[in-house]
């Protein structure tokens, strides 16, 4: 699993949104190396990584990360990530919840897919397949991004863009399928033995603040941060107000980790 890691301290593993890669987390890696280990693989088949051969499935990024952990000699960490990197931190809470110190949920949902949007992941991985990634181009890119960056922020909005644009086929239908096939998280979130943190872009689109809401409700130990302007691709386009939260809850773990007295 390719990675790019920065600073030392508490672990803090981020987890890329669809159909991106580490790369969107060059901000987080500069703005939270200070006060943390950030550690930001790229999900199979994205970025650096190899797809591999197995079956499509959120269980099987999540092995991957354990596996990371390993490699890296981490016992525990704060996993965290952004919409699909956020089902890949649920697919975590529910086969390695030892590994965890904390988990960070952003811009992502605990329920599973309606039956049409599993058809429409279906039609989007066929689509892909067929005639590369000129799909999520067109389909995924408006609304990936909230108001605010489409109108304002050209250069935040183009680097997106360009993003989707290297997005792998293979893995993009790959990972429309592992989507499609999670489970709904509820039960995993209410027994998270864990602290948590849920952010979310007041304009994100694609997993609203009701989404966010409904998840801080469910877990036993839960925060919200909304951040202002800024949409489903939160960590992307206000990295500062993002990193102000992450920071705020990797204090408050490392906190509550040193003996009292
Ligand atoms: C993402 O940003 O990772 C995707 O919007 C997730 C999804 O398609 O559900």
């Amino acid at each position: 699993m390719y990675t790019r890691s920065a600073g030392e301290g508490l672990p803090l593993v981020l987890l890329h949104a669809f159909p991106l890669s580490s790369a969107m987390w060059l901000a987080q890696r500069e703005g939270l190396a200070a006060v943390c280990k950030v550690i930001t693989p790229d999900l199979r088949g994205f970025g650096g990584s190899a797809l591999g051969e197995d079956e499509p499935s959120v269980d099987v990024m999540a092995d991957d990360v354990a596996r990371l952990l390993d490699r890296e000699g981490v016992d525990r960490a704060v996993v965290g990530g952004q919409s699909m990197g956020g089902y890949v931190t649920m697919a975590m809470c529910r086969r390695h919840p030892d590994r965890l110190l904390g988990v960070i949920l952003a811009d992502t949902k605990a329920g599973a897919d309606t039956e049409a949007a599993r058809a429409n992941r279906e039609r989007v991985a066929t689509a892909v397949l067929g005639s590369g990634s000129s799909v999520l181009v067109e389909e995924m890119l408006p609304a990936l991004v909230g108001r605010t960056t489409a109108q304002r922020r050209a250069m935040v909005f183009g680097r997106v863009r360009g993003l989707v644009q290297s997005a792998p086929p293979q893995a993009a239908a790959w990972a429309q399928r592992a989507m499609a096939g999670r489970p709904d998280s509820f039960d995993t979130l209410r027994g998270l033995k864990v602290p948590a943190l849920v952010i979310v872009g007041e304009e994100d689109e694609i997993s609203p603040v009701a989404d966010a809401e409904a998840m801080v409700g469910a877990v036993p130990d839960g925060r919200l941060a909304v951040i202002e302007k800024a949409g489903h691709l939160s960590a992307l386009e206000q990295p500062e107000a993002f990193n102000r939260a992450v920071a705020g809850f990797t204090a408050e773990l490392a906190g509550a980790a040193r003996p009292h007295g």
